[in-house]
């Protein structure tokens, strides 16, 4: 219930009894919107305290100490005496606030945003999160429920009873130096890659070193080859950068590069993940690969190499990183720990080129507030007394169960309906639909019953001929994958 003061002069004050909020925050935070906003003028003679409060059947000590607070930010005086008054600090020049252009419209004028970010936010933007929740067939999670979180937390924990500093002050600006020690030492013995530390960047996820490599490489308009269909935050964050996408095609062995080079011969950048094409799930061929580093040379271009979930390969062993083969010293690679800890920790990493070394830590060094100590350091702890590795190995077997379970039931139950292909890494993988189910529909249909997939349009910058659902696999256990597959089944035929 709204109760209004009866005085005269502070019928404006607004308080509700029944608000979680205090009161005295409340009869505070309205006297000084009332103020603020000039509803009461400057020299103002306030009512006398034990007057207010009777009027506002509140204590007395709730209006002194909604006064005193008042006077702390100078907003009013008292003058011993003659009273309390609006201080007239508040006559001084100050922004009002915006009208609308046209009175008659609710909301002011649309803020004109940059080009890029206009761009970005019209063609692409959706306001859906990513997704938190497990469950079949989510893409972009890991498996929660295997996650060692007694051994996490006791890392966690020990990391917060030790060196206050270590803990609660700013951290390094490039990153913890036993983090960058930690990836780099695990870089060089399992991805391949010949790196130092010093080459190591910590970033906010890797969707913020995508937007770190754009804002620092690219000028508005330059061409950026994108795989197609590709990756959406990565897309989002090049857009905004003022990047101009060029639509490369994937096929079986990844990134047509005769046809980037046929679309745009001059590109500046080319965004590729080699290991685990998103979300087509293909392995890139190491022809491509060497392909895909001339071209790059050619035409004097860096290449994001984006590894967001090749630890986790279960076919054969898997080719090595595009990184590890790098003569040219063009290729940035992305790394995350989304998918091999968990998303929460916002925590991923740039290796750059010993070319860019030196430009990284300036621009890092300026504009990088990072990641929390206290997460980094549990994330070093992890990876240095060798749970990592344990974990990376264990969910292996975990995925590669997961993987069988939803190619064996598809097999089983989804026959002529989805061809779900199978995959050798990662997380997710396709299946194709035949023409007479649309994409988007079975993805509507589906989720009405509790199924969630995604259309491989979601994922795409121009159109391609493939019409199917991505699926993801790790974030769900067999039952669940099962169970899954056997409501997606009715859905596809009453479809089909
Ligand atoms: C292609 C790709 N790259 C990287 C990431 C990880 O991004 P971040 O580290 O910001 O969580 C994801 C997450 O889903 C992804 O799909």
């Amino acid at each position: 219930m709204v109760k209004r003061a009866g005085g005269a002069l502070l019928l404006g004050i607004r308080m509700d009894r029944a608000s979680p909020v205090p009161i005295g925050t409340q009869l505070y935070t309205s006297l000084r919107e009332l103020m603020l906003s000039g509803a009461i003028a400057t020299g103002f003679r306030l009512p006398a305290t034990r007057t207010l409060a009777k009027e506002l059947s509140v204590s007395r000590t709730t209006v002194v100490d909604a006064f005193e607070r008042l006077i702390a930010e100078g907003l009013i005086i008292s003058r011993v005496g003659s009273g309390t008054f609006v201080s007239d600090v508040l006559d001084a020049e100050r922004p009002r606030p915006a009208l609308p252009t046209d009175q008659s419209e609710a909301l002011p004028a649309k803020p004109k945003l940059s080009d890029a970010m206009d761009h970005a936010i019209s063609k692409f933007s959706s306001r859906a999160r990513l997704p938190y929740q497990s469950g079949a067939f989510v893409t972009a999670l890991p498996a929660y429920d295997v996650f060692p979180m007694a051994q996490w937390s006791r890392i966690a924990a020990g990391l917060w009873r030790g060196a206050r500093a270590d803990v609660l002050g700013y951290g390094e600006p490039f990153g913890l130096t036993r983090l960058r020690e930690a990836i780099s030492a695990h870089l060089r013995g399992n991805r391949g890659i010949s790196c130092e530390a010093g080459q190591i960047f910590i970033v906010g996820g890797a969707q913020q070193a995508f937007y770190l490599i754009g804002s620092a490489l690219l000028d508005p308009g330059d061409r950026v080859w994108f795989e197609n269909p590709g990756a959406i935050g990565a897309r989002n964050s090049l857009i905004a950068c003022g990047a101009d996408l060029v639509p490369v095609p994937v096929d079986r062995d990844g990134l047509v590069v005769e046809e980037g080079e046929r679309l745009s011969p001059s590109f500046r950048l080319a965004f590729v993940t080699p290991s685990h094409q998103q979300p087509m799930s293909r392995i890139m061929s190491l022809e491509r690969r060497f392909a895909l580093l001339r071209a790059a040379q050619r035409a004097q271009a860096w290449i994001i190499e984006d590894d967001y979930d090749g630890e986790f390969f279960f076919g054969r062993q898997p080719i090595a990183t595009l990184k590890s083969i790098d003569q040219t010293g063009l290729v940035i690679y992305v790394g995350t720990f989304s998918k091999s800890l968990f998303p929460a920790l916002r925590l991923g990493f740039m290796l750059v080129p010993p070319a860019l070394v030196e430009s990284f830590e300036r621009i890092t060094a300026s504009f990088i507030q990072g990641v929390p100590t206290s997460i980094q350091a549990a994330v070093a702890e992890f990876i240095q007394g060798g749970h990592f590795a344990t974990h990376i190995r264990r969910m292996r077997g975990v995925y590669a169960e997961r993987h069988e379970t939803l190619i064996e039931q598809a097999r089983q139950h989804l026959g002529g309906l989805l061809d779900v292909v199978p995959t050798e890494s990662g997380l997710h993988t396709i299946g194709l639909l035949p023409p007479r189910i649309s994409e988007r529909t079975a993805t509507r249909s589906a989720a009405e019953q509790g199924v969630i997939v995604s259309p491989i349009d979601r994922f795409s910058i121009a159109p391609t001929a493939f019409n199917g659902l991505v699926l993801g696999f790790g974030a769900a256990n067999p039952r669940e994958i099962r169970e899954g597959i056997a409501r997606l089944a009715p859905v596809l035929e009453a479809l089909a």
